[in-house]
């Protein structure tokens, strides 16, 4: 493949993420871990399904970062995953030291790439990464409202027992209970929800939508959701990596967007092969407003705690 893209991390959504990636022929995949055995392992064994699969990607493995360099993508999924009952603010500590070990020498390493973060608590592991990295803010991309939109999407197809390709929804804000579900611009096959569903049924979608993540770490008890989320990073992926320049919900580095400053957040941007091409102003209600601002109120409240540890 002419592309390389490097998954920092090799764990349930890092190997997931290598295996869609191979097996949409997008790039060639490094996989890098700090245990040893576990990304050579893991790039062997789908190179070898690989006949099968029928993809000719490259997956290689490593421990260091040689093998990474040159990446047209890095995506850090290193960490430690939210074990039950843990809040994002428990995670930062521990997440925040791994995500600046690992960006570091992939940075340097790879210092045209475009950054897609992953690991949590979200929106303060992006700042992490913005700063170890010194990247431009259009380098830097956390994957969430993509993540938190399906998980909305899948719910409203559920509900309505309509296509999941017929759904079309937006989230916007921090990843995490504050997040800003946007019915007024989620629609099936054009059509407002609002006009579809009662504000009830809305209400418990939304709500639902909210603590997805802790509806699958209460299901699994040991470990975090990673099939979605390694399906939300490869969409951006695949955004950046073909020019398709989508406009997708992701957290980024806003300077005065939607009246914030200094803060990774969620907004619609538009993705291309210079990552981030553009931020997404669309109009919002006061309600939705005050929602954003609350969520962004939060957020800031995680950043403050980053500088404190
Ligand atoms: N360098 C490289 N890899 C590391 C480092 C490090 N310093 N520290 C931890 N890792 C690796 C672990 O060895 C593990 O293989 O990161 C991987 C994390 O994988 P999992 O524990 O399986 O977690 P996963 O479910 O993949 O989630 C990863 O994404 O969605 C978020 O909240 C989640 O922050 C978590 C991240």
């Amino acid at each position: 493949m002419d592309k390389k893209v490097s998954v920092i991390g090799a764990g349930n959504v890092g190997a997931t993420v290598a295996q869609r990636l191979a097996e949409k022929e997008l790039c060639d995949v490094v996989l890098i871990d700090i245990v040893e055995g576990v990304p050579q392992g893991k790039a062997l064994d789908l190179s070898e399904a690989a006949p099968i699969e029928k993809h000719d990607a490259h997956l290689t493995g490593s421990n260091t970062y040689e093998a990474s360099a040159g990446s047209d993508i890095i995506i850090i999924t290193a960490g430690i995953p939210r074990k039950p009952g843990m809040s994002r603010g428990d995670l930062i500590s521990a997440n925040a030291g791994i995500v600046k070990t690992v960006t570091q020498p992939a940075a340097e390493l790879s210092p045209k790439a475009i950054l897609i973060i992953v690991s949590n608590p979200l929106d303060a592991m992006c700042h992490v990464a913005y700063e170890t990295s010194g990247f431009p803010r259009n380098r830097v991309i956390g994957m969430a409202g993509v993540l938190d939109s399906a998980r909305f999407r899948a719910f409203i197809a559920m509900e309505l027992n309509v296509s999941v390709e017929n759904t079309h929804a937006f989230v916007l804000g921090g990843h995490g209970k504050t997040m800003v579900p946007l019915p007024r611009y989620s629609t099936v096959a054009g059509i407002p929800i609002i006009e579809l569903l009662s504000k009830e049924r809305i209400d418990a979608l939304i709500d639902r939508t909210r603590k997805g993540g802790a509806e699958i770490v209460g299901l699994l008890k040991t470990g975090s959701a990673f099939y979605a989320p390694a399906s939300a990073a490869v969409e951006m992926v695949e955004s950046i990596l073909k020019d398709k320049k989508k406009i997708l919900p992701c957290a980024a580095y806003l300077e005065g967007e939607y009246g914030l400053n200094d803060l990774f957040i969620g907004v619609p941007v538009k993705l291309g092969k210079n990552g981030i091409e553009e931020i997404v102003q669309i109009s919002l209600t006061d309600d939705e407003k005050e929602a954003l601002q609350k969520s962004a109120d939060a957020v800031a409240e995680l950043k403050a705690l980053l500088f404190k540890s």
